[in-house]
């Protein structure tokens, strides 16, 4: 009998049924499944994610090479990660998205091949990579290599960080050491309800330290959001998720060589704003929502809050002055009086070193009466992670410009954008007070002996309060010797920026050469 060699049409027919096949993950029955959980497949998030038929897949025929435990029977071509390549909004992005349908979405060996593959090319060519989580860890079947696969693409986390953007949107379960990839990237955003992060899992947990825990309480959206710091953003669900990946990166350089794009808002650049002057209130105590300063300073008050929920007494994230984006950092009064404390201090820091590596300005609005004192915090180690954000603010060779609102106290002073961190444009308002420390505690130092043995010694201690009110508590000292540019009326805030800004485009400050830093972690 002789064999015939199969057509060029049946091969191209084998090709498709393959296709087929592995579009497929693992199978009609787990996709139901994925959906019942509300939860979307891995290729209809790339769908979701990418501009129309732009997807263009890479390795869709790798299969895993393990025997063990059964293995060789179970072989689903793709390997439970579809990665590939795309654009959205005409942009080239790469993405890997993992398939939960196949071997609950575990990675093993060649798993990682495809994410190592993908992450080289994107750092060759010089654009974001965007992984879309959902998976159950560490392949058990396929034991060491599978950590060796995670431990690959740490690698690639590493080498990637600080040259292409990173973001990682979480869709389901990201447990163990996988969580440590998407920590590594730039921004992680987390799903509500579907999506968990932990170390060690609520079983783990029980039987070690005898404690109940579910995984919501344990490592839900709202947890990382709010008290571990570790979530960026929370999405109400996959498509808010995917909207939010699309608006980072719409902000964003493709990589550490390119300026970010410019984007033609219609806002005025010379726009004025009278009602600034009502926003800070005349008693200094009181306190008031920086978001409504940058609401009329921005173009078109659109403000990207990064890490809205965490250390709140600190605001962070992204917005445009005429089309360019800035990064923002500014005190929050509305939160412990504005305070610096451990959490705002290293969310701001972290925030400082992705503007700095991907040459995002920084515009500072600085409120701060000093660090917040007590035990808990100076036994955190608020020296340590208060010196963070110094050492970011000091590191960051961005154009930087700081405007002081109202306080600027003490260390904190230093710390915020001052001229001494190297910061180029430095304006005050008219209503910014700058000194060691506010009124109250000030005089009860240097005045302690004096208010005791004053007749009236509380009359005594208001009239010393005005005094050094009088003589500090304004910008005009600090103006006198230069560390304040100008003092700026706040109705001309958003010129005054957006000039500073386009007079900074250019700027270029080397540093010594170094192997790295060593910012105090
Ligand atoms: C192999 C796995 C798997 C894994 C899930 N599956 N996790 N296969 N290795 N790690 C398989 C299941 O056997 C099942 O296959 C299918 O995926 C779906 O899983 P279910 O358990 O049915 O789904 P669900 O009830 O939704 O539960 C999801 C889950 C659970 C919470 C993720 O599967 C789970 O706890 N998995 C183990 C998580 C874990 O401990 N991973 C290791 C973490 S340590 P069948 O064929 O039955 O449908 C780690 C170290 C990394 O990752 C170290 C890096 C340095």
């Amino acid at each position: 009998m002789t064999i015939r060699e199969p057509t060029m049409k049946e091969k191209i027919q084998q090709m498709r049924t393959l296709r087929g096949k592995a579009k497929l993950g693992g199978g009609k029955d787990r996709i139901k499944k994925q959906h019942n959980q509300g939860k979307l497949t891995a290729r209809e998030r790339i769908d979701l994610l990418l501009d129309p038929d732009t997807f263009v897949e890479v390795d869709p025929f790798i299969v895993h090479r393990c025997t063990d435990f059964g293995m060789a029977e179970k072989r689903i071509l793709g390997d439970g990660v579809v990665t590939g390549y795309g654009t959205i909004n005409g942009r080239l992005v790469y993405v890997f998205s993992q398939d939960f349908t196949v071997f609950g979405g575990s990675l093993g060996e060649m798993f990682a091949t495809k994410v190592c593959k993908l992450m080289d090319l994107a750092m060759k060519t010089g654009a974001p990579v965007i992984g879309l989580n959902d998976s159950g860890g560490a392949r058990i079947q396929e034991g060491v290599a599978s950590l060796a696969g995670y431990g690959d693409i740490f690698f690639k986390n590493v080498m990637a960080s600080g040259v292409i953007p990173q973001i990682s949107a979480i869709m389901g379960p990201c447990a163990g050491g996988a969580v440590y990839s998407p920590a590594m990237t730039d921004f992680i955003i987390m799903v509500k309800d579907t999506s968990h992060m932990f170390i060690t899992g609520p079983e783990v947990i029980k039987t070690v330290l005898g404690q109940e825990v579910d995984f919501e309480e344990l490592g839900g959206a709202l947890v990382h959001m709010q008290t571990s710091g570790v979530c960026h953003f929370m999405a109400e669900n996959e498509q808010e998720c995917v909207a939010y990946i699309k608006k980072l990166l719409s902000y964003l350089p493709s990589n550490n060589m390119e300026d970010p794009p410019i984007k033609e808002t219609g806002d005025d650049p010379n726009r004025t704003e009278d009602s600034l002057e009502e926003v800070v209130p005349h008693d200094p105590d009181k306190p008031y929502d920086v978001k409504d300063i940058f609401a009329l300073v921005v173009d078109n008050g659109d403000f990207f809050e990064v890490q809205p929920l965490w250390a709140p007494n600190i605001v962070v994230g992204f917005a445009r002055l005429n089309g360019r984006t800035v990064g923002v950092v500014a005190n929050q009064p509305k939160y412990f009086a504005g305070t610096l404390d451990v959490n705002s201090s290293t969310k701001a820091a972290r925030f400082i070193r992705f503007c700095d590596a991907f040459n995002i300005p920084i515009i500072t609005f600085e409120d701060v009466p000093g660090f917040l004192p007590g035990i808990d915090q100076e036994h955190g180690g608020i020296i340590r992670h208060g010196s963070k954000l110094l050492f970011a603010y000091c590191e960051a060779t961005v154009p930087k410009i700081t405007i002081i609102i109202r306080k600027a106290y003490g260390g904190a002073y230093d710390v915020m954008g001052s001229k001494h961190s190297g910061a180029d444009v430095n304006y005050a308002w008219p209503s910014a007070e700058i000194a060691v420390m506010g009124p109250a505690g000030a005089i009860s130092i240097i005045f302690r002996k004096e208010i005791t043995k004053a007749e009236d010694p509380e009359k005594r201690k208001k009239e010393l309060t005005a005094e050094y009110r009088e003589k500090f508590a304004n910008p005009y000292i600090a103006a006198e010797k230069g560390y304040i540019d100008d003092v700026i009326e706040p109705s001309q805030t958003r010129p005054k920026l957006i000039s500073a800004l386009e007079m900074l485009v250019t700027k270029r400050e080397p540093r010594p050469p170094k192997k790295h830093p060593n910012i105090p972690l």
